[in-house]
């Protein structure tokens, strides 16, 4: 199998993270914070520990960084706690349906007023200029935007949109990004930072991160136990327990914390480079053969590892198909939960061929995808 998906969701996981899954089960396994005897203590020590290894990985305050179920659940709370009845929000054109279906949900129930940012740029990239404009023409509440498309890759400017909209707050759905781009939380200048553990972190599923900046405070959508203060029917103010209801999913947790430890001492800049180089690569392969288009591609534009690309006569569905089952190949066909992207791109309502490249692909991966596309057309 040669596994070229890691957008969707990263495979294999970081080395150690199997072991670090298992062992929280097997050694760690009380539940963090509830009661005193030792298999709580080793559940809240291996937690605290990974929380200490991702706020640094991240460039986060630990307090600050907080663990919940997954992307989607964080942008979500930020985005119900910050935006009330006639609030302004601006976005991007590109974003994912975690950010786009939240918004259009507080658009209809809340009356808040949505305004998508078109970006000049052919590909629907928005500059920071296009979001200074934006944010200058009426008072605004948040700006949240991706940190790249899920789409095309492309990296946004985040942290020069930050500056040139200051005061406003910025919130960035970092999900294609934490793991494969460098990300330095206490330069970037954003209100808070969103990311999947089970993308670039190469955790397990079920681990969503938000980092939260210090003058930024946010609601808990879901209250309930969190182990301390029980004896008040209130969350409690402080974070991360103000912010962290039920039992936490421990094993997840450890997972994650394994995988920001093999990140670190790999290189994070290292990493980007391969997926940069590889990706590259592909695209260069990939648009020598004829009948193949690649969308929202710039050579010379900063790029994650994904790569969206059509093949005029196939259908997306049937050709991902037939490279899973005759080539071992597995890649993503369709929309990628990104309607508003497509739109914008002109690929709705088909959507693309998309290839997503990790940390543990080589150059031979590559070069069979686009054999294999090549035998195919
Ligand atoms: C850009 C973007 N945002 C948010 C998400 C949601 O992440 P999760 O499914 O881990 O909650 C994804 C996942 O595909 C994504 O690509």
């Amino acid at each position: 199998m040669i596994y070229l998906d890691h957008g969707a969701t990263s495979w294999p996981n970081a080395p150690g993270v199997v072991e670090a899954v298992a062992h929280f089960l097997e050694h760690e396994a009380g539940n963090p914070g509830r009661g005193g005897h030792r298999l709580t203590v080793a559940a809240s020590r291996a937690i605290e520990g990974a929380r200490d290894d991702v706020a640094s990985l991240l460039g986060a305050h630990p307090e600050r960084t907080l663990f919940g179920p997954g992307a989607t659940f964080w942008l979500n709370t930020v985005l119900l706690s910050r935006l009330d009845p006639g609030d302004r929000v601006v976005t991007s054109a590109l974003e994912h349906n975690a950010v786009m279906r939240p918004l259009r949900w507080l658009e209809q129930s809340r009356g808040v007023e949505l305004a998508i940012v078109p970006g000049e740029d052919p590909d629907g990239l928005p500059s920071a200029e296009d979001f200074r404009r934006e944010t200058a023409r009426k008072p605004t509440a948040l700006v949240i935007l991706t940190h790249a498309s899920n789409i095309t890759g492309a990296v946004l400017p985040i942290a020069e949109i930050a500056r040139v909209v200051a005061p406003v707050p910025v919130l960035v759905d970092g999900a294609q990004t934490a793991g494969s781009l460098p990300v330095d939380f206490s330069r970037l200048g954003t209100a808070a930072y969103v990311c999947s553990g089970h993308k670039g972190l190469l955790g397990p599923p079920g681990v969503g991160v938000l980092l939260l900046g210090e003058d930024f405070n946010i609601d808990p959508l879901v209250r309930g136990g969190t182990g301390s203060r029980s004896e008040s029917e209130e969350m409690p103010e402080y974070l991360p327990d103000g912010l962290e209801a039920g039992t936490p999913n421990g094993p997840g947790i450890a997972g994650i914390g394994a995988a920001c430890r093999w990140l670190a001492e790999r290189g994070i800049e290292e990493v980007a480079e391969q997926e940069q180089r590889l990706v590259r690569r592909l695209a260069n392969g990939l648009r020598e053969i004829s009948g193949v288009r690649l969308h929202g591609w710039q050579d010379d534009a900063a790029h994650t590892g994904i790569l969206s690309f059509t093949v005029s006569g196939c259908d997306n569905g049937d050709l991902a198909a037939r490279l899973d089952r005759e080539h071992g190949i597995c890649l993503r066909a369709g929309l990628h939960c990104a309607p508003a992207a497509h739109r914008r791109l002109g690929t709705f309502p088909d959507g693309t061929l998309r290839a997503g490249i990790g940390p543990f692909n080589t150059e031979a991966d590559v070069d069979a995808l686009v054999g294999a596309v090549r035998r195919s057309v």
